[in-house]
């Protein structure tokens, strides 16, 4: 029979389309999890199925690379309620503790629905029969009842790679029976940290009144019984590849320019963020700016360079940030520039991966000050780009990755007074006590990679289908 054994859902496919000599074609998405994935892709000849990120275009099912790709279509109107709206102006901010207002809309809520039963249909018509599913992140948390209701034969996965919120949060939400029902069609979820995996319990005992009891929870409805499990699987990244760019001759080249090119100043400080409201990007720059006030930093030996990449540029409040951040960095700019040097070099736009690797090898300190996060891959790119184990970490409290990386400078990043601090504190901290934090960092990140993170949640996935089968 048709149908692939292994698929992965997720809003968006793992490739995007780009113009080579004049010609469309697709090209495999940067990024963890499609490095994670495609290996178990190519062995399982698994397909997936995700947008393709255009609107208004249906797309036949093709392949590319090692990946069977199937198309969900979207119409204008649908970008707009469920992706721009639901996911990105009422999830969004929702999960990651209102730092922006969420919006509630009856309107959007149903095409959110829609558009994942969409999904659901789409991936219920190319899995095999017995076949896995692993459905990803908030813009899909229907999808994992929705399909278990069509094909009760598939072993469902979930993994939620932002913060699931407490409770108190949560409970805003005027279809949180509905979201708690739709992720517990799946054997088994994931989440970033223990902390999200107790949350989401707390809520589906409090809201939907099922208990958990050691992370799992009896679901049914009519004939069908299954049981629901909840855990955390840090996400990481592919650590040996970042290692194997970061020794190449040509991109240490580059980092010693990309110095040179910013006046070969003492201290280079880095962000990395998409511009994003959750990253603390203002915080950051404010505290940069009265350090240079204080007379605490210079220009000319010090710089800031801050490389945001565009992103969902149609939602309200990603403009707002955008005026807000480019109006500080203006201000600060105008104040403290000299001729020949910039306070704060501020890139609006995405590079190449390698760059970003040389930008990583040319870093002396690394901002990442997110006021929430659900992991932050960042911090582990930069550890792991980090082979000579010089550079320390900045690293906010808020985020998924402070769990694991203890070594790290530790921040609130709310707390304008200590995030200047503790910048000072990088700059002058003593090589050896880098160098120590920065090895314990390295171990951490090199043993804990992203294959073995998409190997754990499929294991305990395989698990689960395992004793499903002795229960039936
Ligand atoms: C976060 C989300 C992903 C999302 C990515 C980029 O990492 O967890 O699901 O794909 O941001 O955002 P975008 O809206 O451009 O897909």
């Amino acid at each position: 029979q048709e149908g692939y054994d292994f698929v992965v859902v997720s809003n968006r496919l793992p490739v995007e389309r780009v113009v080579e000599n004049g010609e469309a074609t697709w090209r495999r998405s940067p990024g963890g999890l499609v490095a994670a994935l495609s290996p178990v892709m190519a062995s399982n000849d698994g397909a997936w199925v995700g947008w393709h990120g255009a609107a208004d275009e249906t797309l036949e099912r093709f392949d590319h690379d090692v990946f069977h790709l199937a198309p969900v279509p979207l119409s204008a109107e649908e970008v707009e309620a469920y992706y721009e709206g639901f996911s990105n102006a009422t999830l969004w901010p929702l999960y990651h503790d209102v730092i922006a207002p969420p919006e509630f809309h009856r309107a959007w809520w149903n095409v959110y629905r829609r558009v994942n039963r969409r999904f659901a249909e789409m991936t219920a018509e190319v899995a095999a029969p017995d076949a896995t599913v692993w459905v990803q992140d908030y813009q899909l948390q229907l999808v994992p009842r929705m399909l278990r209701d069509l094909r009760p034969d598939l072993t469902i996965g979930f993994f939620n790679h932002i913060p699931f919120p407490p409770l108190e949060i949560f409970g805003q939400l005027p279809w949180r029976r509905a979201v708690l029902e739709g992720l517990s069609g799946a054997d088994l979820i994931g989440f970033q940290r223990p902390g999200d995996a107790q949350n989401f319990q707390r809520c589906v005992r409090r809201f939907l009144d099922v208990p958990f009891r050691q992370g799992e929870a009896r679901f049914g409805n009519g004939d069908a019984h299954w049981t629901v499990r909840a855990h955390a699987y840090p996400i990481s990244i592919d650590a040996q590849a970042i290692q194997e760019l970061a020794g190449r001759p040509e991109i240490k080249q580059r980092a010693r320019e990309i110095r040179h090119e910013l006046g070969d100043p003492e201290t280079v400080y880095l962000g990395v963020d998409r511009l994003d409201y959750t990253k603390g990007i203002v915080h950051r720059i404010k505290a940069y700016g009265e350090l240079l006030e204080d007379g605490k930093l210079t220009v000319g030996p010090s710089v800031l360079v801050q490389v945001a990449n565009p992103s969902r540029e149609r939602v309200e409040s990603y403009v707002q940030l955008r005026e807000q951040v480019e109006g500080l960095v203006g201000h600060i700019n105008g104040q403290f520039d000299t001729i020949s040097h910039t306070a704060v070099r501020y890139l609006h736009h995405g590079y190449p991966f390698e760059e970003m690797v040389a930008l990583y090898l040319a870093t002396d300190v690394m901002l990442v000050t997110s006021l929430r996060d659900g992991m932050n891959l960042v911090a582990k790119e930069y550890v792991a780009a980090k082979t000579d184990g010089s550079g320390t970490l900045l690293l906010s409290e808020f985020t998924g990755a402070a769990e694991q990386l203890k070594q790290a400078i530790l921040v609130n990043p709310h707390d304008i007074d200590g995030l200047k601090d503790a910048m000072v504190r990088a700059k002058d901290m003593p090589a050896a006590e880098a160098k120590k934090r920065m090895r314990a960092m390295r171990r951490q990140v090199l043993g804990h990679d992203v294959q073995d993170w998409s190997e754990a949640f499929l294991r305990d996935l395989a698990r689960t289908r395992a004793t499903a089968a002795e229960a039936r």
